[in-house]
């Protein structure tokens, strides 16, 4: 199983800055994780949460029930070390894939950097919904360790 996780605001796509973040709903992009995971022969089970805590412990029950993980953690990719800690638990147990809609390269300098450095196996922004294709994909292909 692959877990989908998204944290604070995300539950707004589709009506929260459309020109940064596409016109997509969360629920719409949920229902294109499960089909892309189909595809891989995998299964995928999508959470979000705008409460830190709650994402902390779904972090740590995904540890060994997750084969893989793609977070977006939200904002608290550039501030939450609770988060960064509760990964590094789960980075023991599954590759976690940290991806991003928007190109936080290329945005407020605050977005440049993510707390997970060091702790995720592969990054992907600034590519939508295909980010979270590419993510499934990557995971289905055995997380190249060199890439880790
Ligand atoms: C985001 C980028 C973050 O900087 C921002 O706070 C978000 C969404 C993205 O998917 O592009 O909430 O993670």
């Amino acid at each position: 199983m692959i877990a989908v996780v998204h944290g604070v605001n995300l539950n707004l796509l589709g009506r929260r800055d459309p020109a940064v973040y596409g016109t997509l709903t969360l629920a719409a992009l949920e229902a294109s994780c499960a089909t892309w995971a189909q595809e891989t022969g995998d299964t995928a089970q999508c959470f979000q949460t705008n409460h830190e805590g709650a994402l902390v412990e779904h972090l740590h029950d995904l540890a060994g029930v997750a084969s893989g993980v793609i977070l977006n953690p939200g904002a608290w990719t550039h501030s939450s070390y609770a988060i960064r800690d509760a990964a590094e638990f789960l980075a023991t147990y599954a590759p976690i894939v940290e991806v991003h809609l928007s190109n936080v390269m290329e945005r407020e300098p605050f977005r440049r950097h993510s707390v997970l450095d060091g702790v995720v196996a592969h990054r992907i922004w600034g590519k939508g919904a295909d980010g979270y294709r590419e993510a499934i994909a990557w995971l289905a292909a055995g997380s190249p360790p060199a890439a880790r």
